[in-house]
């Protein structure tokens, strides 16, 4: 079957190891249903196993692609959930820790079919399209999670998003936003605070400038070049949530600010089914759309991933069957 996967762990030049092409069709083991796919978002995750990274190298060769939507054998419309738990695991699926997410050791969604265990698939929405609908599984869930679950946030309390045009951050802004909260956003030039600015945000602030007041939560997927923006930026007792390292560790804890002000510091990795159902519920009574920058035919997968290489994002990428 047609399919976009990695086919070496490539952590210099992830490009290079992504091969569009043929593979086998899975096959269902018994639990396990098939879904012919046809939408699938990019993730940055993509991007880290290309590098080889999270990934055991004799796992490749790899289909990518962590999310997704589609339809089952007899015509029903679902999304995927792709935090795949160990036989037997009962209870919140991201602490399960033999956990995987789909890639790491399942083959992906960048395909005709991907097979998943029969309980990680959700009914579609009939208010999201199928992009809209597979921008759902990773980017969103990891939002809604960070935002409704670890945050502990209040409609009318301040939260700042660290960057303006991912897929986790557009997320965070729009549920923040359909949430009460208020959201202020920092972005990297003026073209991606104005995709915060569309998205309802209600100020948007050049990368590390000092806010005109201290914030309850901030959001954190960058790591490296916010964290030290992210730990100043927070009123006393405030709250850091964070899924993602992009520009890799920070080099300063800050661990001084952290007791003085009694600041906390959680982690947060992708969501349950359950917290997938609510966000796909939420979706639906207020009315919210991920915003997709771009739509590709999944031929062209490689230009959607040159473009999150590059920074060049302006919500989610999403490629079609
Ligand atoms: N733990 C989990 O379950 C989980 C789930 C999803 C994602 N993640 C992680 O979250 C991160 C974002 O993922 P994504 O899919 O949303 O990626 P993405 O769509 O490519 O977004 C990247 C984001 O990083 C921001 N950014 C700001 N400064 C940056 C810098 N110096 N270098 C690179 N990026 C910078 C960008 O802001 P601008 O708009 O200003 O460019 C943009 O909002 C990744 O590290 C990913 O692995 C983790």
């Amino acid at each position: 079957m047609f399919a976009v996967y990695a086919d070496r762990p490539s952590p210099d030049d992830p490009l290079a190891a992504l091969v569009v092409g043929e593979r086998p069709e899975p096959v269902a083991p018994e639990g396990w249903v098939s879904v012919r796919v046809k939408a699938a978002s990019l993730n940055m995750h993509d991007l880290w196993t290309l590098r080889g990274v999270g990934i055991k190298p004799d796992q490749f060769p790899m289909i990518l692609g962590c999310d997704g939507a589609g339809e089952l054998a007899d015509g029903s419309e679902v999304v995927l959930h792709s935090v795949i738990t160990s036989p037997g695991w009962v209870g919140d699926e991201t602490l399960d820790p033999r956990r995987t997410l789909l890639t790491e050791k399942h083959q992906g969604s960048f395909a005709e079919l991907v097979t998943v265990p029969a309980r990680n698939v959700l009914p579609k929405p009939a208010g999201l399209s199928f992009a809209e609908a597979a921008c759902m599984g990773t980017a969103w869930l990891t939002a809604y999670r960070m935002l409704f679950v670890k945050s502990g946030l209040r409609p009318g309390q301040t939260m700042l998003v660290q960057g303006a045009s991912g897929g986790v951050s557009t997320a965070l802004i729009a549920l923040g936003k359909a949430a009460g909260l208020r959201v202020w956003v920092t972005g990297r030039t003026e073209e991606k605070r104005a995709v915060a600015t569309e998205l309802g945000a209600d100020a948007v602030f050049e990368s590390g400038v000092r806010l005109p007041e201290r914030v309850d939560g901030v959001f954190e997927t960058v790591g490296k070049a916010t964290w030290s923006h992210s730990m100043k930026s927070l009123k006393p007792g405030g709250i850091i949530v964070i899924s993602g390292a992009t520009s890799g560790d920070a080099s300063a804890a800050e661990l001084q600010r952290l007791f003085f002000l009694q600041l906390r510091v959680v982690g947060s990795t992708m969501g349950t089914r359950d917290e997938l159902a609510d966000l796909l519920a939420f979706c639906a009574q207020a009315d919210i759309h991920p915003r997709i920058g771009s739509t590709l035919p999944l031929a062209e997968a490689e230009t959607g991933m040159r473009d999150m290489l590059e920074g060049k994002t302006d919500g989610k990428i999403v490629f079609t069957r």
